[in-house]
């Protein structure tokens, strides 16, 4: 069933009204006094930057939290939704942002997992033909029988999907859900959530990507550090004006990227195996090189051997088989100290565990892995604390860190504060070769901005760098080229001129040219 002309669908009436939300969590004001309504038949998307307060919103409609005031309406009645259990009685499901399978169990036994009533046997033979309904309905092929471990991601999300259907639901929230998808998964999803619009369901879309607001939504409502901006029709609204909505400010969207030829091979992979903690061979075989004054992205869905090739290439794990050389010399072997003696910087994907120690000070944190050296160390027991405080000054002045001091707890900062320190402590010694990990994963739109401009510069003062980033827009707008990771291998490495989405979305699928799909 297509979609009714948007002139067409009948007038549609609010499923769903909140009222004066508000939720503090101990330390932050998560809902300040929300107010929304979503109507049957409407894809309603909820837009904001990280920490605005979307998963709280819907976390509180689904009862997983209760809110400290306001009021919450379904189907024109108060309803008070003390728990999930209420929410789902009452016909709203959530597929949240981590989803909450249980691998072990196969898809049709989670999806009857908490909702049998008469037994699991006759349950399980209900259960099948129904999803068998389900799934024939929305086009969307699921193996009932296969065990949820064994399915990818995104397979993992239609199982959470199809659950909320099974279990009936007039109101499905979707919190980011695009996370984990291919742009074609993406499209396939967009067009599935379309119909189950069409059929008379309330869909509330949670995204901080603008392009997805644009291709899903009816509505929009913008959420900004716990405050409702606004909610506008989609067709009304630019992206520009919804960008701006979301952070409070002019945004500048493009970032140039600029050609210049490269130098030298300054990183070199060579057939690089490895394991990962469950003991699997997470890297295949992966070869490239990097030349100086490149950028090489590598895309690819999360969790198919980004993480332990960044490992990897730091010495923070070994690879089985393979070899590496940094500016000509093999460093397979040597450890991650003279890795960055030999001119490596990296920015890691999880800057809280593995780039900083939250509980030092700003300064501590700013010559993390120097402090041995000169002009830190004097000696080999004693610290030089002038040199020190003269280099956290000028490191907070150049990359603009806000921090009341160089001895604030580096805890108290924010995200995109933290990932500056980062920047300014790995470019204070010369950059051969930058190794970035998700360099911009939960940065506000202002702080991405300056992280990217800062990876440019070091590629213009002649570094190689190796983008890792899950977010296709940043890897095709920083890249020379771009290596596409699955399963372990290198499917393929593209020229950013030569590269389109679609063709890169299919690589992350594993899917290679002119094969079928
Ligand atoms: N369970 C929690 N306990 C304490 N603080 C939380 C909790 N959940 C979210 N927060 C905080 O509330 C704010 C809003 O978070 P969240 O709703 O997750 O934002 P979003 O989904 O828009 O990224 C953030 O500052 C976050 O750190
Ligand atoms: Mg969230």
């Amino acid at each position: 069933m297509t979609g009714l002309p948007d002139h067409a669908r009948p007038i549609l009436q609010p499923i769903l009204q909140v009222e004066n939300l508000t939720k503090r969590f101990p330390s932050v004001l998560a809902l300040d006094n929300v107010s929304m309504d979503v109507k049957r038949g409407e894809i309603h998307c909820l837009l904001g930057e990280n920490g605005a307060g979307k998963s709280t919103l819907s976390e509180t409609i689904y009862g997983t939290y209760l809110p400290d005031s306001g009021k919450i309406f379904f189907r024109g009645a108060p309803v008070e939704i003390m728990s999930p259990k209420d929410a789902i009685a009452a016909g709203i499901s959530i597929v949240h942002q981590h989803f909450v399978l249980v691998p072990p169990l196969t898809v049709l036994e989670n999806v009857i997992l908490g909702t049998q009533k008469s037994g699991l046997y006759m349950d399980l033979k209900y259960a099948r033909e129904r999803l068998n309904e389900l799934s024939r309905n929305y086009g969307v092929a699921l193996n009932l029988d296969a065990r949820v471990w064994h399915l990818s991601v995104g397979e993992q999300q239609w199982v959470e999907i199809f659950k909320a259907l099974y279990i009936g639901v007039d109101l499905l929230i979707l919190d980011e859900p695009t996370a984990v998808l291919t742009p074609q998964q993406s499209e396939r999803l967009f067009s599935v959530i379309k119909q189950m619009r069409d059929e008379g369901l309330a869909i509330i879309f949670i995204t901080h990507k603008l392009k997805e607001v644009k291709a899903v939504s009816d509505r929009v409502t913008v959420l900004r550090k716990g405050k409702k901006i606004a909610t506008v029709n989609t067709k009304d609204v630019s992206k520009q004006e919804l960008a701006n909505m979301m952070v409070g400010r002019d945004v500048v969207f493009t970032i140039e990227r600029q050609d210049m030829p490269p130098g030298e091979v300054v990183f070199e992979a060579n057939n690089l195996r490895a394991l990962n903690f469950h003991g699997e061979e997470g890297l295949r075989g992966v070869s490239f090189d990097v030349r100086e004054k490149e950028v090489l992205g590598l895309a690819g869905v999360s969790g198919n051997g980004q993480k332990l090739l960044f490992d990897v290439i730091v010495g923070q794990e070994k690879p089985t088989e393979g070899s590496l050389k940094l500016a000509g010399r093999d460093i397979t072997n040597t450890t991650t100290s003279k890795r960055m003696k030999l001119g490596l910087s990296s920015i890691p994907e999880d800057r809280i565990k593995e780039g900083l120690v939250m509980d030092f000070m700003v300064e501590e944190n700013l010559i993390l892995g120097f402090q041995r050296r000169e002009p830190f160390a004097k000696g080999k027991t004693l610290v030089n604390q002038k040199a020190i405080r003269k280099f956290s000054k000028k490191s907070i002045e150049d990359f603009d860190i806000a921090t009341p001091s160089s001895k604030q707890i580096s805890k108290k900062l924010s995200g995109g504060n933290l990932q500056k320190l980062i920047l300014a402590r790995e470019f204070s010694q010369e950059t051969k070769f930058l190794i970035a990990g998700q360099p911009t994963r939960g940065l506000d739109v202002g702080s991405t901005e300056y992280v990217r401009r800062r990876i440019l510069e070091q590629k213009r003062k002649g570094a190689g760098v190796l983008l890792i980033s899950e977010d296709l827009d940043e890897i095709l707008n920083l890249s020379d080229r771009i290596a596409v990771i699955f399963k372990g291998e290198l499917m393929d490495i593209i020229d950013v001129n030569e590269a389109d989405i679609e063709q890169l979305g299919l690589l992350m699928a594993g899917i290679q040219k002119g094969e079928e799909v």
